[in-house]
């Protein structure tokens, strides 16, 4: 029978937590135990590469990759070749920067929220191609301006690419929304879902979204692993970014043919363990439930801003909105990296500084602000450490 992690034991699966009260996971989650096993495993019991080769470690592990595609795929209500195995967000939002093909004075709309991660590649593209690239503004509660996007979007529009929830102030977009609006204009529409994947059940048919992406590692894999989703009837229209080995039909010394589905974009040998330990994350998540995760995170943070909001010099932005787990704050009087230094030294690990959101930040005022980010594995414990730490400051 297989054993379901319940929350109030879940802690023991993640080892660190006796240590450290670990607030960053905007940044990067903690993998649990049977992630970490998974991918030992692969290294001691079937390490080989994939689709190449008949002998039966290579089978195995080719079996293994394949299957954790498709629980990557089923965790997000996908197919299974509508998903990418790659690194991480960035490289995701490269690919369909570079793959989709661009002309001068296609419309590109995105946030004035987003990471830098969906801005340069789209920067980038502004400079190189002449597309058009405007920006979307950030409404009283935190989130995007759906109005101002609505009006924003017209025939020209090629591509929407917005964030679900922003890794700053971790308000939520109305993505479902910008979905409606795209779809009405036949716009690509690309989520970022690098903030919402651990936090929300996420189905793509309901977002009604082209593409959509999110990093492993902030959903308990571990590092260097990443999906991106691409409807199967626009596979057609995006070019892979990078060709070779393990993609290939047919190939001659003037020309090539490629594979259908996700093979195509995932030439030469990829993350293998780190993949399959991937799909064991999402199984780990889903076997919690993703309602009840969000419910828990819900009510944690909750609690997290009421106590905040009590400190006289703390200020919290936007402490009303919907929000993810991600809460943003500051010291009136003390810089917010020396405040998340002196946590440090008690074990209270949060992330300080520009959250590599320069616009956002730039826009708001400020040099820089404190996150906490919580996940499921956090207790009400974990912020009474933080709120009685804050006060000493
Ligand atoms: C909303 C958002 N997009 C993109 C990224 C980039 O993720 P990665 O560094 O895993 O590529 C992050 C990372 O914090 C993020 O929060």
């Amino acid at each position: 029978m297989i054993k379901k992690p319940k929350l109030d034991s879940i802690r023991e699966d993640f080892p660190l937590l006796d240590q450290k009260t670990y607030l960053d996971n905007a940044a990067t989650s903690l993998s649990p135990k049977p992630v970490l096993n998974t991918f030992v495993e692969y290294n001691e019991k079937y390490r080989a590469n994939i689709g190449r080769g008949v002998h039966h470690l290579s089978k195995m592990a080719s079996h293994k990759y394949r299957q954790a595609h498709r629980k990557v795929a089923n965790f997000i209500g996908a197919q299974e070749d509508e998903i990418i195995f790659l690194k991480n967000t960035t490289e995701a939002v490269n690919i369909v920067s570079r793959g989709l093909e661009w002309e001068k004075n296609d419309h590109v709309i995105v946030s004035k929220m987003e990471h830098h991660s969906n801005l340069l590649p789209w920067i980038r593209l502004e400079k190189e191609k002449e597309i058009n690239l405007e920006f979307v503004d950030i409404r009283k509660d935190g989130s995007i301006d759906i109005e101002e996007l609505e009006n924003k979007v017209d025939k020209n529009t090629k591509l929407v690419s917005i964030s679900h929830a922003s890794n700053v102030l971790g308000t939520i977009n109305q993505i479902q929304k910008v979905g409606e609006i795209c779809d009405k204009i036949g716009t690509y529409f690309l989520v970022d879902a690098a903030q919402t994947i651990s936090h929300s059940p996420i189905d793509v048919k309901e977002i009604n979204c082209d593409f959509l992406c999110f990093s492993g590692h902030k959903a308990l894999a571990p590092t260097g692993t990443g999906a991106l989703y691409v409807k199967n009837k626009i596979q057609g229209e995006l070019a892979p970014l990078v060709v070779g080995g393990g993609m290939v039909e047919d190939v001659s010394l003037q020309d090539f043919s490629v594979k259908e589905g996700y093979d195509t974009y995932e030439a030469g040998t990829p993350n293998i363990g780190g993949g399959i330990a991937f799909g064991e994350a999402v199984d780990y998540l889903s076997d919690i439930g993703m309602k009840k995760i969000e419910n828990h995170i819900t009510e944690l943070k909750d609690y997290l801003v009421r106590e905040l909001i009590e400190i006289s010099d703390i200020e919290v932005l936007y402490p009303n909105s919907k929000r993810i787990g991600v809460i943003p704050f500051h010291n009136r009087n003390v810089s917010s990296h020396k405040v998340a230094a002196l946590l440090d030294q008690e074990d209270i690990i949060l992330r300080s500084g520009e959250h590599c959101s320069q616009p956002l930040l730039k826009k708001l005022g400020y040099n820089g602000l404190l996150r906490a980010s919580l996940l499921f594995y956090n207790s009400k414990e974990d912020i009474d450490n933080l709120i009685r730490a804050i006060r000493k400051y």
